[in-house]
């Protein structure tokens, strides 16, 4: 079978290969995947990159989720509950970009038939961290303002859509004018166009006056990040959950100090490994719920079979793409 392997960390298209490996055989409490498609996401990048969170030593594969068919199970009750079935396949430890993988059973997460097959490629990564960062860190109360960066991206989506859907409001900051149009269709509540230079608080002072933020996301971090902070009012909450632009938080700790203001992380995979069986399986009921309202859905920009993978891997990085780009595994439909 083949899959793409990195043997030392550096960037994507210098150190990515395809490869043929002896195909996976699952073990008690495991299950065999082949492979259907899988997302290439901003974590995915930096994990090849040797810059992710947890350090997957190489020579590694990686993909932390996608959709596939469960073929074969290495025994137990979960094994043989998804053994067949279609399922979004969730890897925290990256492994998903090869044709055949094995993972631990309850890591299979059978979905709804009607959900399509893009959609289950991106079951978990963002859709999961949109909803517990906003409704069960944040817990954004209806009738308030969130404000959050890289508001474009898919995971920004999610949250322009969740706020209309649970009653929150959000100020979505992006960098590029074309990124603000095509944010119209989403009816974001107000757009801030942000370049370096521009003074954040400010800008929102100019166009929301009378709002007094209390919660914010950032993805972005850096001289954008930085701003944030003294744009919340009293008690007002920042949770950072990305580093897009590489560049540290800068900000005087009496930002914090005035307005009781907090900063706080959040780590999808950390956070996972805090919950039981009931939490996640409520997690997944909730995210296939959502997305088959439109609320937790991914664009798709692309979809590239594996052999084309550099292609895929240039696009996944380039500016102003407008959705995911997908590895198939089969053809491309
Ligand atoms: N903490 C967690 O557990 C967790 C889980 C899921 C996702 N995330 C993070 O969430 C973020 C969004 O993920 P995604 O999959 O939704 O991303 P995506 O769809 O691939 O979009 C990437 C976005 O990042 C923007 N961007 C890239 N570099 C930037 C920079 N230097 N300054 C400002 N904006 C920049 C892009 O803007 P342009 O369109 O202008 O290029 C685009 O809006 C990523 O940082 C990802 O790592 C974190």
């Amino acid at each position: 079978m083949r899959a793409l392997v990195f043997d030392r960390f550096g960037e994507p298209s210098e150190v990515l290969q395809l490869r043929e490996l002896p195909p996976p055989r699952p073990g008690p409490g495991q299950v065999r995947v082949r492979m259907i498609a899988s997302p290439i996401n901003p974590s995915d990048l930096l994990l090849i990159r040797g810059a992710y969170g947890q350090r997957t030593q190489p020579p590694a594969v990686p993909g932390f989720e996608g959709v596939g068919v469960v073929e074969e199970s290495g025994g137990g009750f979960l094994g043989w509950r998804v053994l067949g079935k279609r399922v979004a396949v969730l890897n925290s430890h990256g492994g998903n970009w090869q044709e055949q993988v094995v993972i631990p059973a309850r890591q299979a997460v059978p979905v709804p038939d009607d959900l399509p097959e893009e959609q289950v490629a991106s079951f978990f990564v963002n859709p999961a961290t949109a909803l517990v960062m906003i409704t069960r860190v944040l817990q954004v109360p209806r009738g308030e303002w969130l404000l959050q960066t890289a508001a474009n991206s898919a995971l920004g989506k999610m949250i322009i859509r969740l706020g209309h859907a649970l009653g929150f409001h959000t100020i979505n900051v992006v960098r590029r004018p074309e990124a603000r149009d095509e944010l119209r269709s989403l009816r974001p509540d107000a757009v801030i166009l942000w370049k370096e230079g521009d003074d954040l608080s400010q800008q929102l002072r100019d166009q929301l006056p009378q709002v007094n933020l209390r919660y914010a996301v950032d993805a972005v971090g850096g001289l954008l990040g930085s701003q944030i902070i003294s744009c919340l009012g009293f008690g007002g909450r920042l949770v950072v959950y990305g580093t897009l632009s590489g560049q540290p938080l800068q900000f005087s700790p009496r930002e914090l100090m005035v307005n009781s203001r907090r900063i706080e992380g959040f780590w999808l995979a950390e956070w996972t490994r805090n919950q039981g069986p009931l939490s996640m399986l409520r997690l997944f009921r909730q995210i296939a719920r959502w997305m088959r309202r439109g609320v937790l859905v991914t664009e798709v920009a692309a979809q590239y079979p594996l052999e084309r993978f550099q292609e895929a891997i240039q696009r996944a990085q380039t500016s102003g793409r407008s959705g995911k780009v997908l590895l198939r595994f089969g053809p491309v439909t």
